[in-house]
């Protein structure tokens, strides 16, 4: 079972446009972040300590506002993604609330944590690990200029739901390309 979305290239929502802003987490969104992280399902209290824990760990944490409700979330890191790799950057649980998916937020707040990390480390490639059943976020990831560079059964220390996860890479070339095609 997992909570992944259906792939379907064609159906959009209305775009967000004004009505999202997209800010950093502060410890006061801790109790507003894990109602979004619950909207996957599972047990409230772990996600509470989870949620607290992702605002007090991650170096990058943005959350999307609509109407002063939080509606999504995604951080990033440095961590180890396969035993004998150095720590690197890598893109943490990006989430919306299924109400407000397909109006382009997700994909904002990518971009958002993107321009965080590439402020402080403008040279590194930033990482994402999906499971390679989850065809909406790798898509989105694409979209983005992430692309893949791997396949294995476990990426990050997750052990993916249907055997294989998808390892993508996003080159700081990548960023300099959207920029100058924008
Ligand atoms: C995946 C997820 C974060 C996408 O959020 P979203 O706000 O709906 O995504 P966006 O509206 O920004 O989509 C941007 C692009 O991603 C792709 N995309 C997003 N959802 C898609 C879907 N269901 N099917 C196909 N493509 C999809 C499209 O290219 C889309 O552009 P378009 O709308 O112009 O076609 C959201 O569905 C979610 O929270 N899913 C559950 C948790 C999850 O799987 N998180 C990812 C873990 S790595």
């Amino acid at each position: 079972m997992t909570d992944f979305v259906a792939f379907d290239p064609l159906v959009r929502a209305q775009r967000a446009g004004e009505a999202v802003s997209i800010r950093p987490a502060t410890a006061s969104d801790a109790e507003a972040l894990s109602v979004v992280m619950a909207t996957r399902g599972g047990d409230m209290d772990g996600y509470r300590e989870q949620a607290r824990g992702l605002i007090e760990r991650l170096p990058v944490l943005s959350v999307a506002e609509i109407d002063r409700e939080l509606v999504g979330y995604c951080g990033a890191q440095p961590f180890v993604i396969e035993p004998g790799r150095e720590p690197e950057l890598l893109i943490a649980g990006l989430t919306v609330v299924p109400v407000h998916r397909r109006r382009g937020i997700a994909a904002r707040l990518l971009l958002d944590v993107l321009d965080k990390v590439h402020d402080s480390s403008a040279e590194e490639p930033v990482f994402s690990v999906i499971n390679a059943q989850n065809l909406a976020s790798i898509r989105l990831h694409e979209a983005l200029g992430f692309e893949e560079v791997g396949r294995a059964a476990t990426l990050a220390r997750i052990e993916f739901t249907g055997g294989e996860g998808v390892l993508l890479r996003r080159r700081p070339a990548a960023r300099r390309a959207a920029a100058t095609d924008s």
